[in-house]
Parts: structure tokens; sequence; C-alpha cells
């Protein structure tokens, strides 16, 4: 059994993601009572900060992006002094004695081997060298208590996914390697598989026999937000549907797991990943559809489109919207489609997955009565919107025979309170806890790789002659209505889907 105490070296320290996401995590673990009693942080970065003014600086990024404030009796006092800065060059080997230093003296102070745990906040090109310099400091001996937390994206293609992983496992063990996918974090996704596996309900239907389709929508209205150098060399079928979606589709298309040790999940999601066709470079057109959004409005405000955003190539090919119809081929989903969209710019921020049912194989009901029909559908929003909806078909009151949609709903913040916590919160929890079930193995990495590949390079190979093709504030190009209404279908958005009546 790992100690309980924990020593965090965060490379990246001084950037934004610690000071948003990974230091308020933390800060919200301490006031509730989630942090090992022996603990200490340490930022690393280039930025020459003293302790003090490192704290200050990550004592702004709680008063403005942590669901805690510092108004807890003296508790970021506390916290803080477990809190220090390390300046050094990543790219310098001697440096890193420095950090062998802290380990031994900490050892020391909390009187027992902590957990050592190392946070690759920072650009993907530095993860090799950091990680290969750690690696080289033999400070890594004990498997069990060294761990190393690396933030997608996992390589930029199959070849250099596979390159990190070979380098990675050659310098920790896969047990010691952590890959973040903050959506496996996130209360609503975890809570998928609790709606499949521990209700009686759901599972003897969820299959081709009884399922018609499945929608995973993952929305943003958000632009570029300055980050024009990473997403150049992204774009959104990287960036979001490699990793975030398919984790998702993972989760809805998975067998049973017998229990819920990290491999037996980790295997069930790479059995689904294995299974997704892999389209030929010369279908993909039929399959896939990507867009890039103009100049425009939203919500009253000019935006720029995407090739007038700072560090964008004013002719840039780059995709900010994606489109997939994927299949999976095995007993339980054979001829189901499973239609994904995400994009940025869209009309409103919101990730939404829906099951459609196939409709009721015979209505015995008046002629007149069939006009409201509507198949079953359940709705899992995930966010903004935290609840799940199951829509089935009712009787209005009254004289004649009138049914109409209605939705029988479970709402987070009417039933638990609106106080869940965050995703980076879980995940940086199990990490010091030596938990691995919500974290990416190197093959589930890969495998994710291999069914994104051949649209990668089938749109790489001709280059897209009709960007920019949506408007802010849109539902991305035509052509994504285009992928799924060829099936008699329409994407379900929010309004929607919380709207029983509509179609
Ligand atoms: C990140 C992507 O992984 O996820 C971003 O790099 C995206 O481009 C973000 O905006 C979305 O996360 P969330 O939690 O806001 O849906």
């Amino acid at each position: 059994k790992c100690p309980p105490a924990s020593l965090l070296f965060i490379f990246g320290g001084s950037g934004d993601l610690n000071q948003r996401k990974l230091s308020p995590a933390l800060y919200n673990l301490f006031i509730d009572n989630w942090m090992p009693e022996k603990f200490h942080i340490v930022g690393i970065g280039r930025t020459a900060y003293s302790d003090d003014s490192f704290r200050k600086h990550l004592h702004d990024g709680i008063q403005q992006f942590s669901r805690r404030k510092d108004d807890q009796n003296g508790k970021w006092q506390e916290f803080s002094k477990n809190l220090t800065y390390l300046q050094m060059d990543a790219g310098n080997e001697a440096d890193y004695q420095k950090i062998a230093d802290i380990v031994k003296q900490k050892e020391q102070e909390f009187g027992e081997h902590p957990n050592v745990i190392f946070y690759m906040s920072v650009a993907p090109h530095l993860v090799p060298q950091i990680a290969s310099k750690l690696g080289a400091l033999n400070i890594c001996h004990d498997t069990k208590c060294t761990r190393i937390v690396v933030e997608k994206p996992f390589g930029h293609d199959l070849k250099s996914a596979h390159e990190l992983n070979g380098l990675l496992t050659s310098m920790f063990d896969e047990t010691q390697i952590y890959r973040i996918d903050h959506y496996l974090g996130k209360e609503t996704v975890q809570n998928i598989l609790a709606l499949r596996f521990a209700n009686a309900l759901f599972e003897p239907i969820w299959n081709r026999n009884y399922i018609d389709h499945i929608q995973i929508t993952a929305a943003e209205t958000v632009g570029l937000e300055n980050r024009g150098d990473y997403y150049e060399r992204s774009g959104a079928l990287r960036d979001m549907v490699q990793n975030h979606i398919l984790q998702l589709l993972c989760m809805i298309a998975m067998e049973a797991p017998v229990s819920f040790d990290a491999n037996e999940i980790r295997n069930k999601k790479v059995d689904v990943l294995n299974a997704i066709r892999k389209y030929s470079k010369e279908e993909v057109h039929k399959y896939a559809v990507r867009g890039q959004y103009s100049d425009g409005w939203m919500q009253g405000k000019k935006v720029p489109g995407y090739r007038n955003e700072g560090k964008v190539n004013p002719g840039s090919p780059t995709d900010t919207f994606a489109a997939v119809k994927f299949y999976i081929d095995n007993w339980r989903w054979q001829d189901v489609p499973f239609y994904v969209r995400t994009g940025k710019r869209l009309h409103e921020k919101s990730t939404i997955i829906t099951i459609q049912f196939k409709p009721a194989p015979n209505y015995a009901f008046p002629q007149e009565a069939a006009l409201t029909w509507r198949p079953n559908r359940l709705t899992i929003s995930i966010q903004p919107e935290m609840d799940i909806r199951l829509r089935f078909q009712a009787k209005r009151p009254g004289q004649t025979v009138t049914l109409n949609p209605v939705d029988m709903i479970f709402n987070y913040k009417d039933t638990y309170g609106d106080d869940d916590p965050e995703a980076y919160e879980t995940l940086l929890l199990d990490v010091m806890e030596g938990n691995a079930t919500l974290f990416m193995r190197s093959d589930q990495v890969e495998a994710a790789w291999k069914v994104v590949m051949p649209i990668q390079e089938a749109w790489e190979t001709r280059p897209p002659v009709d960007f920019p093709n949506y408007a802010p504030d849109s539902w991305g190009p035509e052509d994504a209505e285009a992928l799924i209404a060829r099936d008699g279908r329409n994407w379900i958005t929010l309004p929607a889907a919380h709207q029983g009546v509509q179609a």
C-alpha cells in the first residue's frame, strides 16, 4: 500500500492550467478533507516567482476560478504553507538534481517515503524530454509510489502517440503513468456506468434490437481563446473526437465489466475502440464532415473568424468543427449508427448524449392520436445542464385519445445540490490514491488514434475548398445536417432534447 503522504511536482506550475484548474482542485480537496495529512506541492516553471508571489498568483486563481473561495477561516493560509515554487529550466539536466534534493528533504520531514507525483502541465513537445530526465534521476525506483501524470494531447497522430508511449514506458511502468482525459472525471460521465450497470432496467434493451441510433454532441460557444499555436496543429477531430468524444462513446457502448478494477474497465473500452469500423480514405467523405467558423456575431458581439484569430495561418485548413458517423462492428451494435459532432463557436455550450429507441412495433391507438407519436429517447446531459431524461408517450387528460411525449427527469441539482466536485478534483485524488480506472492506458490511446487517423489523413490529402463554411452562433456547416438527414434523422439539440413535444 502506498504511503498517504504526497509530494506533487507540477511542471508548468506558472501556467494557465495550474492557476485555473489544478491548484483550485487541490485547494477544494484540502477544504473537503481529502488531501493526505502530509503533502507538499511544488510548482515548477521558468518564470521568476518567489514562494510568496507564486502563492499570490495561485490565490488569485482560486478567488477567480475555484468553487470554494478563500473565505474558509484561514484554510488558504494553512494550505499555502505546503506550496512552494522551483524556478528551473526543464531542458537543463543539472537542474533536476534540485528535484531529487526536495524529494530527500520531504522524505525526512514526513518521516516516510511519500507518493512522488510529476504532473506534466506543459506543451506536448516538452513531455518526452522532461520524462526522460526524470527517468534518469533514479528516484523512480519505487514503482508503486512514483507517478507521472500526462495531459493530452497524447501524440499528434498514431505514430507519435506510439513513440511517446514507448518513451514513457521505457522510463516508467505502465501502472505509474496517468494519462488524463478530464471528461472522465466529470460526475455526469462517471454516472453513465452507474446508470447502465447498477440498474437492471436498461441493459436488456441496450442493444441493436431496441436502439435506433445514438448521438453525442459536444458543442462549445468559445472560439480559440488564444490557443492558436496549439490548435493550428490540432483541429476539432484531434482536440475533441480522438479523446473526449470517443471516451464518451466507449462508456455508452462497452460491455458490462465484471469488476471496477482499472484494467477491467479499460479492457472493455479498448474492445469498443477496436470494433469501431475503420473507413478507407476513399469513403471518409461519406461518414465525416469538417467545418471552420467564419467572421460573425455571437450574442450581439462581433467575433473574428478562425482564420483571423491570433497565431492562425490566414489560409488555414484546420477544422474547428467535426461530425462523424461511426459504426461499431460487434454483436451488440451492428448497424446502429453513432453520430458524433463537436465544434467551436456553436450556438450553445452543451454536451449531451441521446439514445434514441426504435418505435413501438404496433400502435393500436386511433389514427388521430398518432399525430404526436415520438420514439422513446434517453437523454444524458453531461454539461452545463446535468440531468438524465427519459421520454415516453403519455395520454393527455381528456375525452379524446391524444398521445404526446413527456419526460421523466433526474436532475442532479434538485437531487444532490450543486456542490459536486470538479473533474480535476476527482482525477487528482485518484492519482494520489493510485487508482487508474479513469485514466487512459497506452493501448487505449493508440486504439483511439487508429479510429481517427483515416479521417485525418483523408482530410490532409484533400484540403478543404469551402472553408470557412459555418457562421458563429450556428450549429456548424450544412454538410453536417446532410450527414444525418440522409438517414432520415436529425441532430438533437438541448432545447429539443428537453422538450418532449419536439421532434
Ligand atoms: C479540451 C480541449 O481538452 O477540452 C479544448 O483542448 C476544449 O479545446 C475543452 O475547449 C472542453 O472542455 P470542457 O470541459 O469545457 O467541455
